[in-house]
């Protein structure tokens, strides 16, 4: 089914007027088209979703694959009242909202990769490029852009994306049928706004325990690349801020922000 900006906005929860959704054929990135529209100064609530990305891309500077027609790419612009330092735990507000959307598609084995790739069934359904842009200590703008894999093939992956296709799938591969984009976007977009509520009522405790209860991480053995030399290690959790901790094979504390995460048993 094709996207459509009305149809969304029927499906998004009554009394949901923040978002001002721009909707796009193509796009290089939908992260890259809302930075253009924050560094103007659209307000909070500005979302950006296209049915095609040419140049998305995910963390690590990772191509994110985006073929038109099929899944759902959209970025969120938020300007929270939050240090910098808060912008990491801000950041799992979408993986929560995600994991949400997907068990309302009756999705159960739903879980979470630090730091926001979403899983279902133990294989990569989607994952979050978190931006932000601060003026002297404090946040001017977030934006979390969420790409998920709604109604890819298997076949389709596995084509794109060589052997590490194979780790990754998507909900109508999971639920065996289609799965409607436009009711997706909104259901996502409705569990966006509660969780930001509650994070801004409540501060990041209720997001970040949520998030934990869905995390694959804790008690695994892992290695960490991207942040200096390699290393491997146990991963202990996630802290207040948002940092992976992990206890590395000399027995050292280590806090990841950045790396990536390989399982190694
Ligand atoms: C990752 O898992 O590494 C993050 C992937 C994020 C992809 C989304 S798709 C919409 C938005 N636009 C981008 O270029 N990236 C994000």
């Amino acid at each position: 089914m094709k996207l459509d900006i009305d149809v969304i906005r029927k499906h998004l929860a009554t009394g949901e007027p923040k978002y001002e959704i721009r909707l796009f054929e193509t796009v290089t990135s939908t992260n890259a088209a809302l930075r253009e529209l924050a560094k103007a100064g659209a307000r909070e609530g500005t979302v950006v979703i296209a049915d095609e990305q040419t140049a998305g891309h995910g963390r690590l500077g990772k191509p994110w694959f985006s073929p038109a027609g099929v899944n759902l790419y959209a970025s969120v612009l938020f300007r929270p009242t939050i240090p910098p330092r808060d912008v990491a735990s801000f950041s799992f507000l979408s993986s929560v909202a995600l994991a949400d959307a997907i068990t309302a598609e009756g999705l159960e084995d739903c879980t979470i990769k630090w730091p926001n790739d979403v899983l279902v069934e133990g294989k990569k359904v989607a994952g979050t490029l978190v931006e932000c842009a601060t003026i002297d200590d404090r946040v001017d703008y977030v934006i979390l852009g969420v790409g998920v894999n709604l109604n890819v093939t298997r076949q389709a992956l596995r084509q794109a994306l060589g052997a590490s296709g194979s780790a990754a799938s998507s909900l109508s591969e999971a639920a065996e049928r289609e799965i409607d984009r436009n009711a997706f976007a909104a259901s996502f977009l409705t569990f966006l706004a509660a969780w930001a509520l509650t994070y801004e009522k409540q501060g990041p405790a209720r997001v970040l325990d949520t998030w934990r209860d869905r995390d694959i991480l804790t008690g695994r053995r892992v290695e960490v690349r991207g942040e200096g030399i390699p290393y491997t290690g146990r991963v202990l959790g996630v802290d207040s801020e948002g940092y992976l901790v992990m206890r590395d094979t000399l027995g050292t504390r280590r806090r990841v922000l950045t790396g990536e995460i390989r399982l190694a048993d």
